[in-house]
């Protein structure tokens, strides 16, 4: 089967493009490629105007500048490591520099996503799911990445906690300067969050467009009901 086909989408410096559809229709694909976790049977993905393949070559620059969140908040938490070692290392890792720094580094970036310093020294398990989610938040952004790719960050947590690190997620796209790709299959939370939006049915991108136009005058049938479907379930936004 053919999990994507002539996708073809521009991602903007600065802007948030919220990618939508219902399940099985390319999305986690769509993600694993464009962070290079995957490669396409056909196509490219340029970053920087330079083929991602060539990106890649240069790992350790490529890690700093793109990042990934993913829904399984503590399964990507290390359970053997304190909370603030994984971030610690992540950081040594990719960039570098002294202690002092990077201790400096993880303590401003934790204290930017409303984790209380003594959460540093807690093992994942001890972490409720919006917390772990706010460590991975963290962590993605420790290096001053360009670009972050997150698959459904908030779709495993329940509503109230949603709506906690939907806000929190505004503020950071506004204090931190990074492009984002969010992943959704819910329309509400692209209107909270993204400037632009791409619609996806069958690995296809049926629409797209800046956010307010699609969302005010949506051309596919298909778009009409996500958006009818998100209106339903909506009670996980942020009031
Ligand atoms: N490694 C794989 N091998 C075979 N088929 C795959 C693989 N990865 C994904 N698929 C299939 O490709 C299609 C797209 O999957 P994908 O996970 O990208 O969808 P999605 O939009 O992220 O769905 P969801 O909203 O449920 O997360 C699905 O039909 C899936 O079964
Ligand atoms: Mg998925």
């Amino acid at each position: 089967m053919q999990a994507l086909d002539g996708v073809d989408l521009t991602l903007r410096e600065g802007r948030a493009l919220g990618i939508v559809g219902e399940s099985g229709s390319g999305k986690s694909t769509l993600a694993r490629i464009l962070v290079g976790l995957e490669e396409p049977s056909s196509g490219t993905v340029l970053f920087q105007g330079k083929p991602l393949v060539e990106a890649l070559r240069a790992r350790s620059a490529f890690h700093r500048e793109v990042q990934f969140v993913f829904q399984n908040s503590l399964g990507a938490l290390n359970p053997r490591k304190r909370i603030g070692s994984i971030l610690h290392t992540h950081l040594q890792i990719l960039e570098g520099g002294t202690a002092t720094e990077v201790k400096a580094r993880v303590r401003e970036v934790a204290e930017a996503v409303d984790l209380p310093e003594d959460l540093l020294e807690r093992f994942p398990h001890a972490l409720s799911g919006g917390q772990a989610q706010r460590v991975n938040l963290a962590r993605a952004l420790l290096t001053h990445p360009r670009v972050i790719v997150m698959d459904e960050p908030v779709a495993a947590l329940d509503v109230s906690v949603q709506a906690r690190v939907l806000r929190l997620l505004r503020r950071l796209a506004e204090t931190f300067t990074f492009t984002l790709v969010f992943i959704t299959h819910d329309l509400a939370v692209v209107d909270y969050l993204c400037d632009e939006v791409c619609v996806m049915r069958e690995g296809k991108v049926v629409e797209s467009g800046s956010t307010a136009d699609v969302l005010t005058r949506p051309h596919e049938a298909y778009t009409r009901a996500l958006m009818d479907a998100s209106r339903a379930t909506s009670h996980g936004m942020p009031s």
